[in-house]
């Protein structure tokens, strides 16, 4: 295992950069404040092939690795995390849900859609109360022969409000527990499906999250995922994939707060010198930069986990953990150290700061990446 990036790897990284620099960061503070999720920026991804990283050119995606996608994310991340996230979720939880578990004629009708960016997609897990305890699904999908009916509601839906494909898992069957649940498509315009109010966050304020409604939403049975039953399985496995793309966004919003702090310390004077002249500040510069190489080579290894196709499961568990502990912990710092300005909006810092803590939340907090990995450590 090594992680020598290939010219192809370092191409896309540098395109990333320049997209991330050019196209995302006018504006970011702006879509931040009025919590603008823009059409236009995902159509823009979608054109350099960012919202279908990893899946398969014959259904219009990119076909790169996981290490490329983490590449991205990170390089997005340091400048807007809004972005990032629609971007995480698109790739890792709808397009290879669908690419690894779909049937051909699923893949053929949303892939290419979602991977250009014409549509975006949402995945719905999240319960109002079944969050981290994800088996307990009130949203039931009846089975009516030829169709389901669904009913049910979901919460704190990244792009809820904005998508075209809706990934939706419910209880077909409360007798069997987990395997008694199932994953749908379910589009836009189903009647009955309704998209409920737009949430007010802290953070990732550019990104699109809603509650959604779903009243007796008749859904034909060639819109199952999978064999009956595999829906736990399902949601569980695209999210080990959707916890590296999330453990690439807190590294990216460490590294875009690490390096503003960088570049400020060496601007700003304090005492008749740059700040970093002060060992206070090249203190923290130093622990920021090794935490965040850290928590970069654990999210490269759980990349390349999945590109050799071996378990991912706890290293995207581990990488999430800690990068989304780094990103907190120098987010803050980043702020401290930029003082004053560090508390306004133009610096760009205190974004980071509020961003960076939904990475310990979704899919999957901190507490539940160690429950993954403490039984993964306590098996043998
Ligand atoms: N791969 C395959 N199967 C898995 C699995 C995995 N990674 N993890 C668990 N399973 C299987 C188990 O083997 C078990 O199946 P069997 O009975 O056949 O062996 C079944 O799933 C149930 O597993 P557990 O008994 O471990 O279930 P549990 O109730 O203890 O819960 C959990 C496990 C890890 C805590 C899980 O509930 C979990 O991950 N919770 C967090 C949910 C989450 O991440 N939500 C995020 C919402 S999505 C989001 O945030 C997206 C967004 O918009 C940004």
């Amino acid at each position: 295992m090594h992680f020598n990036l290939s010219e192809e790897q370092i191409m896309v990284r540098d395109a990333a950069r320049e997209f991330a620099q050019t196209e995302l960061l006018p504006g970011v503070i702006e879509r931040d404040e009025l919590q603008q999720f823009s059409d236009n920026l995902v159509k823009k991804m979608g054109a350099l092939g960012f919202m279908g990283i990893m899946v398969d050119p014959k259904y219009g995606g990119s076909g790169m690795d996981t290490m490329s996608y983490v590449l991205i994310m990170e390089e997005l991340s340091k400048v807007d995390a809004s972005a990032s996230v629609m971007v995480s979720v698109n790739n890792s939880l709808v397009c290879y849900g669908l690419e690894q578990y779909g049937t051909e004629e699923q893949k053929e009708k949303y892939l290419p859609k979602l991977a250009s960016g014409e549509w975006i997609g949402a995945f719905c897990l999240s319960e109002p109360e079944a969050g981290s305890d994800a088996t307990s699904q009130s949203t039931t999908a009846i089975d009516k022969g030829d169709h389901y009916i669904i009913n049910g509601t979901k919460n704190w839906i990244t792009n809820g409000g904005r998508s075209q494909v809706y990934l939706v898992i419910a209880q077909t069957d409360r007798d069997k527990g987990h395997k008694g649940i199932n994953a749908f498509i379910v589009e836009r315009g189903t009647s009955g499906f309704e998209i409920g109010p737009k949430e007010n966050k802290l953070g990732i304020r550019g990104s699109d999250t809603h509650t959604l409604q779903f009243n007796d939403v008749k859904i034909p049975k060639e819109n199952r995922i999978g064999e009956d039953g595999f829906g736990f399985k399902f949601a569980m496995k695209t999210l080990s994939g959707g916890r590296i793309g999330i453990a690439a966004q807190a590294l990216g919003i460490a590294a875009g707060a690490y390096e503003l702090s960088l570049k400020y310390s060496k601007e700003r004077k304090a005492f008749g010198k740059e700040i970093n002249k002060h060992q206070a500040i090249a203190f923290k510069l130093a622990e920021m930069a090794t935490d965040i190489e850290a928590a970069r080579l654990l999210v490269y290894k759980a990349a390349l986990d999945k590109d050799l196709g071996n378990n991912y499961d706890t290293s995207s568990a581990m990488a999430k953990l800690y990068a989304s502990k780094v990103a907190m912990q120098h987010s803050v710092e980043a702020v401290q150290i930029h003082g004053g300005n560090g508390f306004v909006k133009d610096y760009h810092v205190e974004r980071f700061m509020r961003d960076a803590k939904i990475t310990q939340i979704y899919e999957g907090t901190s507490e539940i990446q160690k429950i993954v990995i403490s039984r993964a450590v306590l098996k043998d």
